[in-house]
């Protein structure tokens, strides 16, 4: 019931207090108890921690840029959402916590766990075999899975939807994996090649599940099925309607708010007060559109700040040996996106497009 509040506070709390107290509050820890708890516990936050930042990096331009004090607020007792955006939370932690356990595994941080060779000394395609060291993914799997699915213990349509969705991430973990390889053969002529999977970057894996949640589902529970029936018929509903949507797939329940307004007893933050990019080298389209959408298209003006910037620069190298530096202030400016004035709400908005002044 409280999945993204254990995670959140997880992510938050900086030290082992609140994992000791953990320890025993998952109770359907399956594993031997706390000392293989609190072996794995550490990894089990530095993943979910790594997921809340790639969900910041991933939203930074969008309305919903993945605030750490919704992860405490969404579930609250009526206040669990499951909307894409808690979708693509689920999905990401569950998929830092993988990704964290395997690549300790890999490091050779566990005892009881190493490289994946089950395929080793296989043929895997033309010229080349398996072998090296395949990154352990079914070990962070397996780990990852009986902690992070473990704080779901309802078996209501919400429940059933967070799990899908920690489901997608790990999943997300294995789709990007990728084949490395290393020549063999007469004086590097590569006339064989030995092959291993690995993790790719995270940054891919935050990318793949972004795209999920741009493509996410909504299931519509059969609601008669679900009013008139007990709880194994409640259950029955429960399975026919995920029954029909792939594993990868992130799904939800709710609509988005369109997260333009504040309103903090529903943790939203709003966008006002949210820098956008409007200029600068590089931009995607979704950066250079990012005033649009936070800005205007929540009825909000854009504000021009100038801001001084301190950097070192002009250095030079003295014999022997240091480095002295001048200290630059640059002014660079930042957009953000600001209320307009009320008068401007009425009638009044097409005089007002030339610039007015600001601070
Ligand atoms: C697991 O890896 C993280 C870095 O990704 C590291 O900070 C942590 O100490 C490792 N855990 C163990 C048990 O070695
Ligand atoms: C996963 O965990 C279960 C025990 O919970 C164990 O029996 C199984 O061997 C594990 N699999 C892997 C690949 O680690
Ligand atoms: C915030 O949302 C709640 C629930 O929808 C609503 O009752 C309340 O009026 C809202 N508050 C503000 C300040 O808009
Ligand atoms: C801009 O993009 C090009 C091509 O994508 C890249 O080679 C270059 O390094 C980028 N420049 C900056 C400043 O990021
Ligand atoms: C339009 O706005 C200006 C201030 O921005 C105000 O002085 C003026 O009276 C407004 N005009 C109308 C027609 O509302």
């Amino acid at each position: 019931m409280v999945s993204l509040q254990i995670l959140a506070s997880l992510v938050l709390s900086s030290c082992c207090h609140v994992l000791s107290t953990m320890a025993w509050s998952v109770n359907n820890f399956l594993m031997t108890g706390p000392k293989a708890y609190l072996t794995y516990a550490s990894s089990v936050q530095i993943g979910a921690q790594r997921g809340i930042e790639e969900c910041k990096y991933q939203f930074a331009w969008d309305r919903w840029n993945c605030p750490e004090s919704e992860l405490q607020l969404s579930t609250q007792k009526g206040l669990r959402s499951a909307t894409k955006e808690t979708a693509f939370l689920h999905a990401i932690s569950a998929a830092g916590v993988m990704y964290t356990l395997t690549k300790n595994c890999s490091m050779g941080d566990f005892d009881n766990c190493g490289c994946d060779d089950s395929k080793a000394g296989k043929t895997g395609g033309l010229s080349w075999i398996w072998g090296g060291c395949s990154d352990n993914v079914d070990f962070g799997e397996n780990i990852s899975k009986q902690f992070v699915d473990a704080l779901e213990n309802g078996h209501d349509s919400r429940a059933a939807v967070n799990l899908h969705n920690n489901e997608a991430g790990r999943l997300a973990v294995k789709a990007t994996m990728k084949r490395s390889c290393k020549c063999h053969g007469v004086s590097g002529s590569c006339s064989i090649q030995t092959c291993w999977m690995q993790l790719s970057d995270f940054r891919d894996v935050g990318n793949y599940l972004k795209i999920k949640h741009d493509q996410a589902q909504k299931l519509e529970m059969d609601k008669r099925r679900m009013r008139a029936g007990n709880s194994a018929d409640n259950r029955g509903a429960i399975a026919d309607t995920f029954s029909t949507i792939a594993r990868t797939e992130l799904v939800h329940l709710e609509d988005s708010p369109n997260y333009c307004a504040r309103n903090l007893s529903l943790g939203l933050h709003g966008t006002e007060g949210r820098e956008c990019l409007q200029s600068g080298t590089n931009l995607s389209r979704w950066e250079k559109r990012s005033c649009k959408r936070l800005c205007h298209e929540c009825g909000l003006k854009v504000e021009e700040k100038k801001i001084q910037t301190a950097s070192s620069c002009n250095c030079r190298f003295h014999w022997c040996c240091t480095v002295k530096c001048e200290q630059c202030t640059q002014i660079v400016s930042k957009h953000f996106c600001a209320r307009r004035k009320k008068s401007s709400r009425t009638h009044n908005t097409s005089r007002r497009r030339h610039r007015t002044r600001s601070g």
